[in-house]
């Protein structure tokens, strides 16, 4: 990359190919939108027929769809056709309300591992050979702040995150030297169908916000876009086996939320 295109970098996925999924909705979508803004041909794969996604069309992006379930067993061929320089494994889920783990039904750990994990090994497999006959590529793994801190109620959820990280990064050593690049996205707080926290928080703790995140929220679907596209452009080139942490802060905080008489603490007398 010059100088030039490192510091005016114009439409950043020209002439790309990006496959999103679970681009009909959500994260998905606006990581689809602005990737078709900035001139990639993206095929996003959803269960949902995709509406008109709105995006700007000067740099000549496109957006396709196919209806697909991508639990598999297998995956679609369109996909396979496509042979995306790009592609953002999205599709992820707590699947069921907050529970002890000693309350779990054992089939709801392969759920969850086929809405998390297995998908994301299956679709990455078939696509990569692809990608490395087109010479390089970048993968970008949507995870979540519970992959890197705890969430009691959604062990297992959790446990099948924190793999996905872990093989990102190993994968990213593994294809490096192939040109391929693996990142990951650790996103809280995101305002999507998936957690409604316009419905989630009456509007009497609106004011909490603050206490919640270091910089309150909640954030929204653009904020998660806007890391994808760096991931997936050349601007990170040189940027492997990390993870972006799209949280308004809450993985850098841990625990410590402001007093209301000034300063922090860890110990909050009225969480
Ligand atoms: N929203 C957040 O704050 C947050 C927090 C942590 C992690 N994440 C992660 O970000 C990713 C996106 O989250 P979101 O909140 O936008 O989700 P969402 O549930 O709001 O949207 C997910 C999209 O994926 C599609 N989808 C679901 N299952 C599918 C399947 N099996 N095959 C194809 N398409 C399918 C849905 O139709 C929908 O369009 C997930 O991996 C999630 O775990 C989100």
């Amino acid at each position: 990359m010059s100088h030039r295109a490192a510091y005016f970098p114009g439409a950043l996925l020209a002439g790309k190919r990006a496959v999103v999924t679970g681009g009909a909705a959500g994260i998905g979508a606006a990581i689809a939108r602005s990737f078709a803004a900035h001139g990639a041909h993206v095929l996003v794969a959803d269960v949902d027929p995709v509406s008109e996604l709105d995006f700007d069309r000067a740099a000549g992006g496109v957006v396709d769809a196919i209806e697909t379930d991508v639990r598999g067993p297998h995956v679609h061929p369109a996909l396979l056709e496509h042979r995306p320089d790009v592609l953002v494994n999205n599709v992820g889920h707590f699947l069921r309300a907050s529970q002890p783990f000693a309350a779990d039904d054992p089939a709801q750990w392969f759920e969850l591992h086929e809405a998390n994990l297995g998908h994301v090994l299956r679709l990455t497999h078939a696509l990569l050979p692809a990608m490395t006959e087109r010479g390089g590529g970048s993968i970008v793994n949507l995870t979540t702040v519970e992959a890197h801190r705890a969430i009691p109620g959604h062990t297992v959820y959790s446990a099948y995150k924190a793999a996905l990280m872990q093989f990102t990064r190993s994968l990213a050593a593994e294809v490096g030297p192939r040109g391929i690049r693996v990142n990951a996205i650790a996103p809280d707080l995101i305002e999507t169908v998936q957690v409604p926290y316009a419905e989630l928080v009456p509007a009497e703790d609106l004011p909490l916000w603050p206490a919640w995140s270091p910089l309150g929220g909640p954030g929204q679907p653009e904020d998660v876009a806007g890391a994808a596209l760096f991931l997936a452009s050349d601007l990170a080139r040189y940027v492997t086996g990390g993870t972006l942490h799209v949280d308004g802060g809450t993985h850098c905080s841990g625990g410590w939320v402001p007093r209301a008489t000034g300063g922090w603490t860890n110990r909050p007398r009225n969480p």
